[in-house]
């Protein structure tokens, strides 16, 4: 499918989550200083939905909201228990203002 624009980079800020749905992925936009992240948006161990977890700055990870699994964003690997599968996560860019998420 490509790169698909998700938001205008600068309405994105330092510690922001964005929630981004294209056909059948349910995607987490994170920013952290200068680096943006994009992963599934749904926790793999239960359903729960990421983007009201919490950042950690320190650890580049979102804690899941419903049993605390933390996931790092750059792989989606889970750090600690429950959640065993990791999540899946994208490939972002910046251009012309815009955050591009590559969706295959
Ligand atoms: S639903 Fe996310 S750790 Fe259980």
């Amino acid at each position: 499918m490509g790169w698909i624009r998700v938001c205008d980079e600068n309405s994105l800020n330092d510690g922001d989550i964005k929630e981004f749905d294209h056909n059948n992925a349910n995607i987490l936009i994170a920013r952290l200083k200068d680096k943006i992240f994009a992963t599934d948006r749904i926790c793999t161990h239960a359903y729960a939905d990421l983007s009201t977890g919490f950042l950690n700055e320190e650890e580049k990870t979102i804690t899941c909201p419903l049993h605390s699994s933390d996931f790092k964003l750059e792989d989606g690997i889970p750090q600690n228990p429950p959640a065993e599968t990791p999540l899946k996560t994208y490939d972002v860019k910046t251009e012309d203002n815009g955050v591009y998420v590559l969706i295959e």
